[in-house]
C-alpha cells in the first residue's frame, strides 16, 4: 500500500481548509493560549490543527509548547520545570492522576462554570465525568477516549493468507504460526517501556478478567499480583515480544505502526491513536487495516482519555481558558477532533453511524451498559506517575531480559504496586 500521495493530499487538504477558517478573527489577534501537550506526530498535529481551527472560529489563539514523547513521558518533566520555574503553561494535557496530583497542589482552574453551563454531567459518558471530577470540583475538559486493548491488523496481508482477526490466543497463535511461515512477521513491537506496560495491560485484562484486574491495577492489591492468572500474563507478554526477534528495539510508536502500514508486520497491539496515525498516513480502516479487540477482551474497552487543564498562573486568561474549556466539548469539536486523533467523543450523544469501523466498535463498546470499562494503568488512568513508571520498567526489564524469571517479575511488581 503505497499512500505517500493520498497523505500528501489529505495534508494539502487540511492547509487548505484551514485557510478558509474565518479571516476576521484572526485579524482580532487575541493573545495565544499557551498549550503544553505531546501531540507530535501526523495525527496528533493534524488533531491539534482541529482544536485551533475551532477555537481560531471563536477568536481565539492557541499556541503550541509541544514536548515530543510517545506517552507524554517528557512532556509531564517539563511541565514539573516549568511549574517550579515560576512559569506554568495556560493549558496543560494532564490526564488521570497526574490531573489529581497537580490540583492538589493548587495549579488547576476549576471548570465548574462552564460544567454547569454546558450541562456536562448530561451529555458526558458517567465515567469520563467521573474522572474530570475531583472533590465535587471539575478539573479539566476532556477531549476523547482512547481504548488501549486494540488489535490492529492490516487488511491486505490477512485477505492474501485467508486469516480472519484472533478473537482468542488459540486462535492468534495459528494466525501467527501462518504469517510466520510465510516469511510475514506477525505483531510489530517496540521495546519503549511504556510501550510495553500498553501491550502488557491489555492482555493481563484478558487473562485475569475484570474483577481480578481492577484488585490489581485499580485496589493495586499487592499479593494478587502473585497468583498464577500474572504469570501466564507475563509469559504471553515475553512470548508475544521474542515474536519479533532477539535484538531489544525501543522504537516510538508512530515506527511500530508504520510497521503495518508498509506491511512489514501484520499486526500491531497499541492504543487506537495508531489508528488515527494509519489514517493521517492515508490508509483507511475499511480497507487498508481492520481494528479488533485484543484477544479475550471482546465487550472490553480499556480505556485512557485525554484531557485538558487549565492552570493558574501570572497572564490571567481565565475567561479565555474557559472559553476554549467549552469549545472542546462541544459536538463540533469533538467530531472533529476525534475522526483524526483516532479517540472516539466523550458525548453520549453521538450518532455512532457516522464513525469510521474502528471508532464505532470504540465507541459503543464504552456506551453500552454493562460492558467492562476498565482503566489503562499505562496511561496514568489508575495510578500515581511513580507507580506507573515502576511498573513499566519491571515489564521492560522481564521483556527484554531472558534471565529474569516470571516468579521473580511478580514478587516485583507485588513491591511496585504497594501503595506509600
Ligand atoms: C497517550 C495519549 C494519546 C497519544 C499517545 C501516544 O498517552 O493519551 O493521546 O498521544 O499517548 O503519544
Amino acid at each position: 500500500m503505497n499512500l505517500l500521495n493520498a497523505h500528501r493530499q489529505a495534508m494539502k487538504f487540511l492547509q487548505s481548509a484551514l485557510l478558509w477558517v474565518p479571516c476576521c478573527a484572526a485579524l482580532a489577534q487575541p493573545l495565544p493560549l499557551d498549550v503544553l501537550h505531546w501531540w507530535t506526530s501526523s495525527s496528533e498535529q493534524l488533531a491539534v490543527d482541529q482544536l485551533k481551527a475551532h477555537l481560531l472560529f471563536n477568536g481565539m489563539r492557541w499556541k503550541d509548547a509541544a514536548i515530543p514523547g510517545g506517552g507524554g513521558m517528557a512532556a509531564v518533566k517539563v511541565l514539573k520545570s516549568r511549574v517550579l520555574l515560576g512559569d506554568p503553561p495556560d493549558v496543560a494535557q494532564l490526564i488521570g492522576t497526574t490531573l489529581t496530583d497537580w490540583n492538589d497542589m493548587g495549579l488547576v482552574m476549576p471548570l465548574n462554570n462552564v460544567a454547569n453551563r454546558q450541562r456536562w454531567s448530561q451529555t458526558l459518558f458517567p465515567t469520563v465525568m467521573k474522572l474530570v471530577t475531583y472533590k465535587g470540583v471539575v478539573i479539566a475538559a476532556p477531549l476523547g477516549i482512547h481504548r488501549i486493548n486494540t488489535l490492529i491488523y492490516n487488511r491486505h496481508v490477512f485477505a492474501k493468507l485467508g486469516l480472519i482477526p484472533p478473537a482468542n490466543w488459540e486462535e492468534f497463535e495459528l494466525v501467527a504460526q501462518k504469517l510466520s511461515a510465510q516469511g510475514v512477521k506477525p505483531l510489530a513491537w517496540s521495546d519503549e517501556a511504556w510501550q510495553i506496560a500498553t501491550v502488557f495491560e491489555s492482555l493481563l485484562l484478558g487473562e485475569v478478567g475484570p474483577a481480578q484486574y481492577r484488585d490489581l491495577i485499580v485496589k493495586r492489591k499487592s499479593p494478587a499480583w502473585l497468583e498464577p492468572g500474572i504469570e501466564k500474563a507475563l509469559t504471553r507478554l515475553r512470548w508475544l515480544r521474542n515474536l519479533s526477534g532477539d535484538t531489544p528495539r525501543e522504537r516510538a510508536w508512530t515506527d511500530a505502526t508504520r510497521d503495518i502500514l508498509d506491511e512489514s508486520a501484520a499486526m500491531v497491539i497499541m492504543g487506537d491513536w495508531a489508528k488515527g496515525e494509519l489514517m493521517a498516513w492515508g490508509a483507511s480502516p475499511e480497507k487498508d487495516f481492520g481494528c479488533a479487540a485484543m484477544p479475550g477482551t471482546h465487550k472490553m474497552h480499556l480505556y485512557s482519555v485525554d484531557t485538558l487543564a487549565m492552570l493558574w498562573n501570572s497572564h490571567k486568561r481565565t475567561s479565555a481558558q474557559e472559553k476554549l474549556a467549552e469549545l472542546v466539548v462541544a459536538s463540533p469539536t469533538q467530531l472533529a477532533y476525534n475522526r483524526v486523533k483516532g479517540s472516539v467523543p466523550v458525548r453520549t450523544d453521538v450518532d455512532a453511524a457516522n464513525l469510521d469501523s474502528c471508532a464505532r466498535d470504540s465507541w459503543t463498546t464504552f456506551a453500552t451498559p454493562g460492558n467492562v470499562l476498565a482503566p489503562s494503568l499505562a496511561h496514568r488512568m489508575a495510578a500515581d506517575e511513580a507507580t506507573k513508571d515502576a511498573v513499566a520498567q519491571i515489564l521492560w526489564r522481564f521483556a527484554i531480559s531472558p534471565t529474569m524469571t516470571t516468579k521473580e517479575a511478580q514478587r516485583r511488581l507485588a513491591l511496585a504496586v504497594r501503595t506509600p
